[in-house]
């Protein structure tokens, strides 16, 4: 088992390894345990969560971005005041990107933060959302416009639960691993052609995690996990595309490097079919300008500029302030 320490916006560990779930859930002493999981998961996988914890409570919950929402948040809340919770029993995030941030959202707000602990079981989650604090809910059709930057007790890793996630959801996760690959540790990428998970997601947490360390709150550094991520918002909900599918698309606007982009657009296409949103990026510019506009990286209305990251070379990248008016030009390519 392998074990990588956050520091920042507070300490916790990260537990990574195949089958550690149970044995770690006995190394600990809990009280109250809401556990939140995704419905869609196995329900002996999930059965098995709540007998791991004494005293444990189960919400399921459907992983679909419609229930990152206010009424499924005081729904919880509601469900935690009549459980008579206090300040140092747990919320337990079982399942991907959506309930985690779900979960995270209602730990870090009752009661100004209850514990919380997170086991993520899709790539993406494993890969990337459930490290960095970040939770979130959306509100008026906008994607995490109500978020908080909270750290979990615990994150544990357990590639075991990759067992029942449909195929294009194990892409998704692994894209976003690409994402780093490319920005931070090209041995990532290796990892992914040697369809070794383990070591993608270790590798991946491990990047993810140096930066977290040095910019937790989002203020410059972590922009690099950005990395293709405002056009790909832009296009993930008018196409209905896995959001790590959307970010490979739109790998090719920020690689400066033109002989590391041809050898990036190839190697996707072993994984990912991407023609069509090319076309539908070519053929929408205006409206994803428009939708750029929302993105919560803009600077200001007055400042209408995002801080971007582009590669100049694999591992090597710079930042720039690029106006609305610049993503014209960028979506030409
Ligand atoms: N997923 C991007 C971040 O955690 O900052």
């Amino acid at each position: 088992m392998e074990n990588l320490r956050v520091l920042q916006p507070n300490k916790y560990n990260v537990y990574i390894g195949n089958n550690i779930t149970y044995k770690l859930i006995e190394r600990f002493t809990f009280d109250k345990v809401l556990v939140i999981a995704d419905a869609n998961l196995e329900d002996n996988d999930i059965d098995n969560i709540v007998a791991a914890f004494p005293n444990s409570y189960l919400l399921k919950v459907k992983a679909e971005e419609a229930n990152k929402s206010i009424d499924q948040y005081l729904k919880i809340i509601d469900l935690l005041v009549s459980l008579n919770f206090g300040k140092c029993d747990y919320i337990l995030g079982f399942g991907g990107g959506v309930i985690l941030d779900l979960a995270g959202f209602v730990a870090s707000t009752y009661k100004r933060g209850i514990k919380f602990i997170s086991i993520p079981t899709s790539m993406l989650a494993m890969v990337d959302a459930s490290v960095g604090a970040k939770v979130a809910i959306n509100y008026n059709g906008i994607k995490n416009l109500l978020g908080t930057i909270y750290a979990p007790q615990m994150v544990i890793v357990d590639p075991y639960y990759l067992h029942s996630l449909p195929k294009e959801h194990l892409i998704n996760g692994l894209m976003e691993a690409y994402k780093m690959g490319l920005t931070l540790n090209k041995d990532i990428i290796k990892a992914i052609k040697d369809n070794n998970y383990l070591e993608v997601i270790k590798l991946s947490l491990e990047a993810k995690i140096k930066i977290v360390n040095e910019d937790p709150f989002d203020n410059d550094l972590r922009h690099v996990l950005n990395f293709a991520h405002t056009i790909a918002h832009a296009i993930e909900l008018k196409m209905n595309l896995l959001h790590g599918i959307a970010v490979a698309a739109c790998f090719k606007y920020f690689i400066k490097d033109e002989i590391l982009k041809k050898e990036v657009i190839n190697d996707l296409k072993n994984y990912v079919y991407l023609d069509d949103i090319y076309a539908f990026i070519k053929n929408n510019k205006a409206e994803i300008i428009e939708s750029i506009k929302n993105d919560k990286k803009v600077v200001n209305s007055y400042h209408m500029f995002i801080n971007e990251v582009f590669l100049t070379s694999i591992n090597k990248y710079e930042f720039k302030d690029i106006k609305l008016e610049d993503y014209e030009v960028l979506l030409n390519e």
